[in-house]
């Protein structure tokens, strides 16, 4: 089978700029964003006249955040790594110890700029990075703002990019949001969610409108509900203070996975701008019904690991035993909801979501299962029931599509098999290594918030969940841990779809690619 070609021959390098980034010494710089910028240099789509400023408390020198910026890089590009590209990027990484909380910083700040923009003819447009605690985004707009950093000119532009989570709840999204705008406009901020950068999300509108007998069939008549599994095996890791104030659903649902059901739901937008595609995801947002305090007992499922084996046979320990949790931890590591929409496409499908830490694969998939066929036809035959149709969209990893159908089994009686017809994104484009954030970054740089959140996105999305969060606060759980690692989460899930006579579906541990 022949590879598509996915190169990027078409896309011009982005305008000139330098893109600071707060908190350049954290996991987040070394792990996603300078491998992003590795590949975009790789691409061709990082201007001559691009430089990038690291700030962050840490004492070091220009050579000393290369070198700690190179220390992973190999690892993280994997066999295409090529030295030159490397060499070429690293010579345009600056560093600069900054106190993110003290005025006469962002003085030297500028000066710095200004040096960096004489040099390397960068226009004076300038993307902030906020790869920092969200407790710090207000303050550093704010500080930047004062310093002028953030005024646009005919000449230049200003952009900040937020990173998640943005807010701990509605009120908080919605002062942030205000305080922002304070310095900033609406324009200028771009709220990153790094799944709208995923390939295989953008590739669920792909999947829906590009093919003609797929858009009929994508509704109410025809759809019996959908299901979105966004499950980790890893653990918290080192992140145990951010999760512990986080916990499962705030980390995930209000935004990855609605993310997720935002494009699986929308009707067709008229076109592929900004304002076009979030608009139409806003739309499905707002026919969402949030769930009333009495529905989140029911309709709303919390859990937190035990220890446990994970199915490679390593041995795990609880949550609770993971550096930065408190022993007695009430924060949950696992959630599932059932949503429903109030709108003419959806109403009476449900929409169940579930999400969590040390499950027993690493998968994100979203399935598609439709309604049965009437089994009239079969009758006075073997065949007493059919399995209904599915179309599962695999997100990550061995990202592909897959559709079950039934087929007759060859023999002499009429018996019904269920086969699937699979597509593997590898096969058709090769394997190129992305974390992500390129696209994102990218299209920062040109000034493309299409795969940005809106305000109103990222406040709806907290709008859906506030009432779970608000139940959950006030009933702490009394079964924590109610998971051991390495399983598919707590039984009350389970109940979540056979209460409603269906079943999650059954997710195979991945299969290595070239089955
Ligand atoms: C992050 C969450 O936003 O997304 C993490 O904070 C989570 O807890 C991660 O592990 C999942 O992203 P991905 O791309 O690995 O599915």
């Amino acid at each position: 089978m022949s590879l598509i070609e996915t190169d990027f021959t078409e896309a011009q390098p982005a305008p000139p700029n330098v893109m600071i980034i707060f908190g350049a010494g954290g996991d987040l710089t070394k792990r996603k964003l300078v491998p992003a910028l590795y590949h975009l240099c790789s691409a061709k789509l990082l201007p001559d006249s691009f430089a990038m400023l690291g700030l962050d408390r840490l004492d070091m020198d220009d050579d000393a955040f290369r070198n700690l910026m190179g220390e992973q890089i190999r690892d993280h590009v994997g066999a295409a790594f090529d030295e030159s590209v490397w060499t070429g990027l690293c010579e345009r990484l600056h560093y600069m110890k900054i106190d993110m909380l003290n005025g006469a910083d962002y003085d030297r700040l500028c000066e710095q700029l200004s040096r960096i923009d004489a040099e390397r003819a960068t226009d004076g447009n300038y993307l902030f990075y906020m790869a920092i605690p969200p407790s710090l985004f207000s303050k550093v707009a704010d500080y930047l703002g004062d310093a002028g950093l953030l005024h646009e000119t005919e000449d230049d532009w200003r952009r900040i990019i937020i990173e998640k989570p943005f807010g701990h709840d509605l009120d908080s999204a919605i002062e942030l949001n205000n305080h922002l705008h304070k310095n900033l406009d609406e324009d200028q901020i771009y709220r990153i969610d790094h799944y709208l950068g995923k390939e295989t999300v953008q590739n669920i509108m792909v999947f829906r409108f590009a093919n003609g007998f797929i858009e009929p069939l994508w509704n109410r008549q025809h759809i019996d509900h959908v299901q979105i599994t966004v499950a980790e095996s890893v653990g918290v890791e080192h992140r145990g203070g951010y999760y512990e104030e986080a916990g499962a659903m705030r980390d995930m649902i209000p935004n990855h996975l609605l993310v997720l059901l935002g494009f699986l739901a929308m009707e067709p937008p008229n076109s592929f701008e900004a304002t076009a595609l979030r608009d139409e995801v806003n739309k499905v947002l707002d026919a969402i019904t949030p769930l009333t305090p009495e529905q989140v007992l029911t309709h709303a499922v919390r859990g937190q690991y035990g220890p446990g084996v994970m199915p490679s046979g390593e041995q795990v320990s609880a949550y609770r035993s993971s550096p930065g949790v408190a022993p007695n931890s009430h924060t949950e590591t696992f959630a599932a909801i059932k949503l429903g929409m109030d709108n003419w496409r959806w109403a009476g499908v449900p929409f169940y979501l579930r999400t969590g830490k040390r499950l027993t694969a690493q998968y994100t998939e979203v399935a598609i299962q439709f309604r049965k066929a009437p089994t009239i036809m079969f009758q006075n035959t073997e065949v007493d029931d059919l399995e209904p149709d599915m179309v599962v969209l695999r997100i990550q990893p061995n990202e592909g599509i897959q559709m079950s159908l039934g087929a007759k089994i060859p023999g002499p009686t009429m018996r019904i098999g269920t086969v699937n017809m699979d597509f593997c994104y590898e096969d058709y484009f090769g394997n190129k290594p992305a974390t992500g954030y390129e696209t994102l970054i990218y299209d920062c740089m040109k000034g493309d918030a299409t795969l940005y959140k809106h305000a109103d996105t990222v406040e709806k999305g907290w709008e859906i969940v506030q009432s779970v969060l608000d139940v959950w606060a006030a009933l702490p759980p009394r079964d924590f841990p109610n998971y051991a690692a390495g399983t598919w989460g707590p039984p009350a899930a389970g109940e979540l779809t056979k209460r409603d006579g269906r079943l999650w579906r059954r997710i195979e541990t991945p299969k290595a690619h070239g089955r």
